[in-house]
């Protein structure tokens, strides 16, 4: 269970928040515990950055809480989320915003090569973080990120947006694999059917629109011209017109793989491959593949042998375990194989499939009700909980890091082009320096990732 509001956590901001409260004419009890007109009680100071699309799939959820800060390169959409938040003070560079020294804790819903900046310098000033998915753009900066959280994981509460991990087949699917429902776990795959094929960046084409601040969208990547292609997708979509770009986004891996590898990952607790490989469309330097199959290994654990985990995107799918069983009319799937059977799995939904004479189930005992895993309620609702209380939540940056990791690396093995073996604990490739160099990215002058 998770803390009630009653029993919210004493916050990093503690120290500045006794001395603005002074200058507010505001009383702090030694509690830590504000009260005055302007602090209604138990509420956390929560800054929306990148405030519109995804974005408005919060309003609801924070406007429970203490708006004060507003972020938007596009001052259009400023102006749409104020109307909700008129309380709030508007910026237009998140660096700016995150100066604002009342504010807790942070929700990012910007583009993804700023995940990690933001994210960064959120935690690097004690402000608890919600940050979409994928979490990260490159393998270095989700092990930073990772690593700074698990540093602070006593102060902080993170949260990545893969807000599917509260349906319930997540919690069955993983009991029924843990369980054995299947036999021994042999190997698992997860795919998305996602096809959004560019030639390149886009050209250069006018000027950008006064609204908005398209340096500052450009942000830590190479600098691209201005193109109304990036930005005319309808609200909340609008990744699309610009993740398939190496330097914004990393493609469907990234973006439906967040989600999608996340039944598998619940289920397998895995923790660093010690390889990956992939193959896919040939390498466009400008646009990352639209088809791609990737694979990492996995070694052996407390309750599995060593498996293989493999993504497939973009028209690669696993093979069937049963010609009855059409794989390609599951979109965004999972499928586990094991010594006794087949579990396949969407977001919603499961099916098992007992795959040998001797799979008479007399092995498998389904859990009492007492023994299923809780449903985690609310995902953005959890984060917000955990701000006021225990610090846990169910996708912390601990979890989405190493799983963000993972998918980024097969990207990695993928512009190699061979398979490449992965030291966990230090980070490093350690058979290939050219997969070395891609683990990181050069950024842009003046934009620094851990700040
Ligand atoms: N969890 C989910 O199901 C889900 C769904 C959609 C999008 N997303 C994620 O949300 C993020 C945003 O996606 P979107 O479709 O809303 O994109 P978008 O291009 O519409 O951007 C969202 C908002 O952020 C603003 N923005 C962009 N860069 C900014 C910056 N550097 N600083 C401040 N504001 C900035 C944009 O102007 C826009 O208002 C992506 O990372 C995407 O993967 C997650």
């Amino acid at each position: 269970m998770k803390s009630s509001k009653e029993t919210r956590n004493t916050t990093p901001r503690r120290t500045f928040l006794k001395s603005a409260a002074a200058g507010a004419g505001l009383l702090i009890l030694p509690s830590g515990t504000r009260i005055g007109a302007a602090a209604p009680s138990n509420k956390l100071n929560i800054a929306l950055i990148g405030a519109y699309g995804r974005g408005l799939a919060f309003y609801d959820v924070i406007s429970s809480e203490n708006v004060v800060a507003l972020c938007d390169v596009d001052e259009d959409h400023l102006a749409i989320a104020a109307e909700r938040f008129p309380e709030a003070r508007h910026y237009v560079d998140w660096r700016r915003c995150l100066e604002q020294d009342d504010i807790e804790a942070v929700v990012c819903c910007t583009t993804d090569h700023t995940h990690a900046f933001v994210t960064m310098w959120a935690m690097n000033r004690g402000m608890h973080v919600y940050c979409e998915k994928p979490l990260t753009n490159t393998v270095a900066e989700a092990r930073l990120v990772r690593e700074t959280y698990l540093a602070n994981k006593d102060k902080l509460a993170t949260q990545c947006g893969m807000q599917r991990h509260a349906h319930e087949n997540f919690n069955r699917v993983a009991e029924l694999i843990r369980d054995g429902a299947i036999g021994t776990l042999e190997d698992v795959h997860a795919w998305g059917d996602r096809q959004l094929p560019r030639p390149g960046y886009l050209p250069a084409e006018g000027e950008p629109p006064e609204n908005l601040h398209y340096d500052l969208w450009i942000g830590p990547a190479s600098f691209h011209p201005y193109n109304p292609g990036y930005f005319e997708g309808r609200p909340g979509m609008n990744c699309l017109q610009w993740n398939m770009y190496w330097e914004f986004g990393s493609g469907q891996i990234g973006d439906m793989g967040s989600h999608t590898m996340d039944i598998v990952w619940k289920a397998i607790k895995a923790g660093h491959p010690v390889s990956a490989e992939a193959t896919g469309d040939p390498f466009n330097p400008e646009v990352t593949p639209v088809k791609l199959t990737a694979t990492w290994e996995h070694p052996a654990n407390d309750w599995r042998p060593a498996i293989k985990v493999t993504w497939h995107q973009g028209g690669a799918m696993p093979t069937s375990p049963r010609n009855y069983v059409d794989l390609e009319k599951i979109g965004h799937g999972a499928m586990f194989r094991g010594s006794k059977g087949v579990l396949v799995s969407d977001f919603t939904s499961r099916i098992l499939i007992p795959g040998v004479d001797q799979a008479d189930m007399t092995y498998y005992t389904p859990r009492s009700e007492d023994e299923l895993i809780p449903p985690l309620g609310h995902f953005q609702h959890e984060w917000i909980d955990a701000c006021k209380g225990d610090l846990k939540t169910t996708c912390d940056f601990d979890y989405a890091g190493t799983m963000t990791e993972q998918l980024l690396l097969g990207l990695v093995a993928y512009r190699v082009g061979e398979k490449i073996e992965y030291d966990g604990a230090t980070g490093r490739v350690t058979n290939n320096a050219e997969a070395n160099a891609l683990l990181g990215r050069e950024y842009r002058d003046g934009w620094v990732l851990n700040g």
